[in-house]
């Protein structure tokens, strides 16, 4: 029975992979800890290590692992940019992830990032539970008619392009490679200079390269139509943190949705309600009232989690076995 040492294991974590595991028959050894250099060494040669989006798998964390005989390194999610997959290739340990889970979970939670923000229900909430019946400050707009800019229309940004275009709106995308269904739905692929001139809604759903860190810095936020919302559920590192802090005091960003975060390792997926918030740029953003911020909760849904789990398992299983890997991800 190989054994798979689970780093950054959550609850929810525990529930799905337990389940999925009772197809599966692997051996789990759920770790509070993150997988980092400090932590490698919990690792203890197991077959096979199964990580998250903030685990560090850097070089010297898959030298650790490979030395003490790991081969497989199960990322339990869709992104890659934390390992060093040129390192991995160098040490003869296969990385695999999950490439779709569950797209609509990533997209739903896109669109409700919008909805929310723009009819400001963060703050009706809030004001409704203490007493508060003024609308002074809570009016949106209409979104059908509003031009939204996708980033990124694979398989999770096709989903929300079509989901705004059944709002509606009037979707310029921008990606590379052209998804025929929409364009078949009146869906225009243009450059990212135009998407940022013209939409009143920018969402960003690409995932994040050298290309694309700080797709959205200083010159992006000057070239954004004038109090434009910006909504990134990618990877924090696609926006430019203080760029936007600057864009929302001038007024240039009209509102900001947050998914992801640059700096999250040292925040998300952990209760910090007893600490002292030492990031300050983070502190910066809570204090806007037209900023909402999730904590990387986008990909959190039932049906996701099952998904995860099952090709998790599977993906470890083909890689332990010699047969035919599947769902390993490549360097470059
Ligand atoms: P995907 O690989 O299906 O699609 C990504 C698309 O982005 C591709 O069509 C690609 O051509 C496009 N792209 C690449 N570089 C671009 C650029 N410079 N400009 C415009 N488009 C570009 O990936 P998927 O499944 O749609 O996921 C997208 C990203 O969402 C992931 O890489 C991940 O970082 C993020 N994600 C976030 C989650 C969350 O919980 N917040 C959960 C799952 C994924």
């Amino acid at each position: 029975m190989p054994e798979i040492r689970v780093f950054s294991a959550k609850n929810y974590d525990r529930v799905g992979f337990s389940e999925a595991n009772e197809r599966h028959g692997h051996d789990l050894v759920f770790l509070d800890a993150r997988l980092e250099p400090a932590t490698v060494e919990l690792a203890g040669g197991a077959p096979a290590v199964c990580v998250f989006v903030n685990d560090v798998v850097s070089a010297p964390v898959l030298e650790a692992l490979a030395a003490a005989g790991t081969r497989c390194v199960a990322l339990r999610c869709a992104g890659y940019n934390n390992v060093d997959l040129a390192a991995a290739e160098r040490l003869g340990l296969t990385v695999v992830h999950v490439p779709a889970y569950s797209p609509n979970a990533v997209a739903e939670h896109t669109l409700a990032l919008i909805l929310a923000l723009n009819r400001r229900i963060h703050r009706a909430y809030n004001r409704v539970r203490d007493g508060n019946f003024a609308l002074d400050g809570l009016v949106g707009v209409d979104l059908a008619g509003k031009t939204v800019g996708v980033v990124g229309t694979g398989r999770i940004g096709a989903i929300v392009a079509r989901l705004l275009w059944h709002l509606r709106c009037h979707v310029l995308a921008v990606d590379p490679y052209h998804d025929q269904h929409l364009l078949d739905l009146g869906v225009e692929y243009v450059d990212i200079d135009r998407a940022l001139a013209e939409s009143d809604i920018i969402t960003l759903n690409c995932p994040l390269t050298p290309e694309t860190r700080h797709l959205i810095d200083a010159d992006a936020v000057r070239r954004m139509r004038r109090g434009a919302m910006l909504v990134n559920t990618g990877r924090g590192a696609l926006v430019d943190t203080s760029a936007v802090i600057d864009g929302l005091k001038s007024g240039q960003i009209g509102s900001v949705a947050l998914d992801v975060y640059e700096e999250e390792a040292d925040l998300f997926f952990v209760d910090r309600s007893d600490e002292i918030l030492d990031d300050d740029v983070f502190a910066r953003l809570l204090t806007f009232h037209n900023v909402l911020i999730t904590a990387h909760q986008a990909f959190l849904t039932r049906e996701a989690l099952a998904a995860i789990a099952e090709t998790t398992l599977a993906n470890v299983t083909s890689v332990l076995d010699g047969s035919d890997p599947v769902n390993v991800v490549q360097p470059g």
